[in-house]
C-alpha cells in the first residue's frame, strides 16, 4: 500500500519544515507556501489532506486561506482540508468547517495532536470513498432520470410542479427516451409513492385479452373465466395506472378509459356493479396522437382528457452533454454489475458518440455501452467496442431522421412543384395530399410557387377549384 500524500501550505518557512520532517515515514509529505504553488500541487498530487493556513498571503494583504479552502472544496472534493487557524480565532475556525474542511486546530503546532487529526480526515475520506462506492455516486439525476441538460431540468421541473395533483399526464417522445422512468418519477414524486405503481403495455396485451386485463372480470364472463379476478386499475387503487402505448388502445377500451377519467368507475367483464377506483393514470406515447385521431383511430375526446398535462420527454440529441453523463452512468453502472474494471471512453469513442444520431435514444446507448463492458479488451473503451463508426475519418455523421425525413419532404413538394410548373393544385393532386395542406407544407419550408411557374407552360396559382379541407 502506498503512503497517503499530506500538503502543508503554510507561508512560515519553519512551521513547514518542521511538519515535513514530523510526519515523513507516515506520509508522502509535500509543501506549499503560496496559493499558487499550492494550486499546482493540489493538481499534480492529488493529496489525500491539505493543512492549510487561514492567514496565507503577503503580508498586509488579505488572507487568502478561506478562498483557498472554497476553490478545493469545488475543484478537489476528493481532498480533505484541515484548516489552521491563529491561536484565538474560533470565528475562522467555524467558518471553514461551514465552508468544507473537515477539521481545524490552533497554533502552536502540537505533533502528536495534528497526527490524530489527520487520522481522522483519512478516516472520513475512507468512510466516503466506500459510500460512493457502494450507492449510485451519480447526483446529476432526477429519481432514476440521470441529467443536467436545460432539456431534462425542465422536464424535472414539470414533474415536480404535476406530481403531487392527480392531474392524469401525458408522456410523449420518441423511442426508448425514457418515458417509463419518467411515468415512475411522477409516482415517486407524488403522495402516491408508498402505494402500487401499475404498469400496462396496451400494445402488447392480445385485443381480446386486454379489456380483463384493464378492468378485470367476473366469474363465468367468459369460458376461461373460473374466477373473479381484479384488473390492472383495482390494483392501482390508491396509488399510478401506468398505461404504456396509449395509442395502441382498441376503440372500445377508449370509451371506457374516457368513463373512468370522468367518474372514477370501472365494471369488470361479466359484471353488473360499478366499482369506484382511486387511481391516478399516466400514460405514454410515441405515436403522433393528432394523426391518429386524424385516421380516425384515437377518440378526440380521450385525447384532451389525458393531455391535461403533457410532458415531452427530449430525444438524447436534444440534451447536449447529457449524453456524456449517461454514457459514463451506463459505464459504471455495468462496470460493476459486470464486475470489469473500465475506466472510462477514450476521446476517439467520445467524438464518435457525439457524432452518432442515437435514433434508438437512451435505450440504444444504454445497449451499446453494456455490450461493450463485456467485451471490451482495454480499460478505456473505443468507438469499435461500441460498435460506432471512428468520427472524423470517412464517415459522415448521419443525420437524424426528423432532418432525413425534412428533406425528403421538401424535395418531393419541389420535384412536383416543377413538374406542374407551379401548379399548386395539380402539384398537390401528384403527391395526393389536398391544396391547402401543400400551401402549408410549403410555407413550412419556405417554398413559393410563383419561383415554379414557367412563361411557356400552362401553369401558375390556382385559387378555389377545391373545397378546402384536410389531407
Ligand atoms: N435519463 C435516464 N437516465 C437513466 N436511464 C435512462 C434514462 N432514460 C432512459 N433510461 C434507460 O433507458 C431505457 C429506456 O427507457 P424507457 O423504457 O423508460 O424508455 P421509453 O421511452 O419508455 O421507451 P419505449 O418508447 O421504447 O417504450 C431503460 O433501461 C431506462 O432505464
Ligand atoms: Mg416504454
Amino acid at each position: 500500500m502506498s503512503l497517503d500524500t499530506i500538503l502543508i501550505v503554510d507561508d512560515e518557512d519553519s512551521i513547514r519544515n518542521q511538519l515535513r520532517w514530523g510526519l515523513a515515514g507516515q506520509y508522502e509529505v509535500a509543501t506549499a507556501g503560496t496559493a499558487d504553488e499550492a494550486r499546482r500541487m493540489l493538481r499534480d498530487l492529488k493529496p489525500s489532506v491539505v493543512t492549510l493556513d487561514v492567514t496565507l498571503g503577503p503580508a498586509g494583504a488579505p488572507p487568502e486561506g478561506l478562498a483557498l479552502l472554497d476553490e478545493i472544496v469545488e475543484r478537489h472534493p476528493h481532498t480533505k482540508v484541515i484548516m489552521v487557524t491563529g491561536n484565538d480565532s474560533r470565528e475562522n475556525a467555524i467558518a471553514a468547517i461551514r465552508r468544507g474542511a473537515v477539521d481545524w486546530y490552533a497554533k502552536p503546532i502540537e505533533l502528536e495532536e495534528l497526527k490524530v487529526i489527520l487520522r481522522r480526515a483519512l478516516h472520513i475520506r475512507d468512510i466516503e470513498q466506500a459510500q460512493s462506492a457502494s450507492a449510485p455516486a451519480f447526483r446529476k439525476r432526477y429519481h432514476r432520470l440521470v441529467g443536467e441538460s436545460e432539456a431534462m431540468r425542465r422536464v424535472f421541473s414539470l414533474i415536480q410542479r404535476v406530481a403531487p395533483t392527480d392531474a392524469t399526464v401525458l408522456v410523449s417522445g420518441e423511442n426508448g427516451t425514457g418515458k417509463e422512468l419518467v411515468a415512475h418519477a411522477i409516482h415517486q414524486a407524488s403522495g402516491r409513492r408508498d402505494e402500487p405503481f401499475v404498469p400496462i403495455n396496451c400494445g402488447a396485451i392480445p385485443e381480446n385479452l386486454l379489456e380483463s386485463e384493464l378492468f378485470g372480470h367476473e366469474k363465468g364472463a367468459f369460458t376461461d373465466a373460473h374466477r373473479t379476478r381484479e384488473g390492472r386499475f383495482e390494483l392501482a387503487d390508491r396509488g399510478t395506472l401506468f398505461l404504456d402505448e396509449l395509442g395502441e388502445l382498441p376503440t372500445h377500451l377508449q370509451v371506457k378509459l374516457l368513463r373512468f377519467l370522468q367518474d372514477h368507475l370501472i365494471e369488470r367483464v361479466g359484471g353488473r356493479e360499478t366499482t369506484r377506483v382511486d387511481a391516478r393514470v399516466v400514460a405514454a406515447t410515441n405515436r403522433d396522437l393528432p394523426a391518429l385521431i386524424a385516421a380516425g383511430r384515437f377518440r378526440e375526446d380521450l385525447f384532451y382528457r389525458v393531455s391535461v398535462v403533457r410532458v415531452h420527454v427530449p430525444a438524447l440529441r436534444e440534451r447536449g452533454d447529457d449524453l456524456r453523463l449517461l454514457a459514463e452512468y451506463f459505464l459504471e453502472f455495468y462496470g460493476r454489475h459486470h464486475k470489469r474494471r473500465l475506466r472510462g471512453f477514450t476521446q476517439a469513442a467520445l467524438r464518435s458518440m457525439m457524432a452518432h444520431a442515437w435514433p434508438g435514444n437512451v435505450r440504444e446507448l444504454e445497449n451499446r455501452v453494456q455490450r461493450a463492458v463485456i467485451l471490451a479488451n482495454d480499460s478505456y473503451l473505443r468507438p469499435e467496442d461500441l460498435e460506432l463508426e471512428s468520427a472524423g475519418g470517412s464517415s459522415e455523421p448521419l443525420p437524424t431522421l426528423q432532418i432525413a425525413r425534412d428533406e425528403a419532404e421538401q424535395a418531393l413538394i419541389v420535384e412536383a412543384l416543377v413538374r406542374n410548373a407551379g401548379n399548386v393544385t395539380r402539384a398537390a393532386r401528384d403527391i395526393d395530399v389536398s391544396r391547402p395542406t401543400l400551401h402549408d407544407l410549403m410555407r413550412k419550408h419556405g417554398l413559393d410557387a410563383a419561383r415554379y411557374r414557367h412563361p411557356d407552360l400552362p401553369g401558375g396559382e390556382d385559387e378555389g377549384d377545391e373545397p378546402e379541407g384536410g389531407a
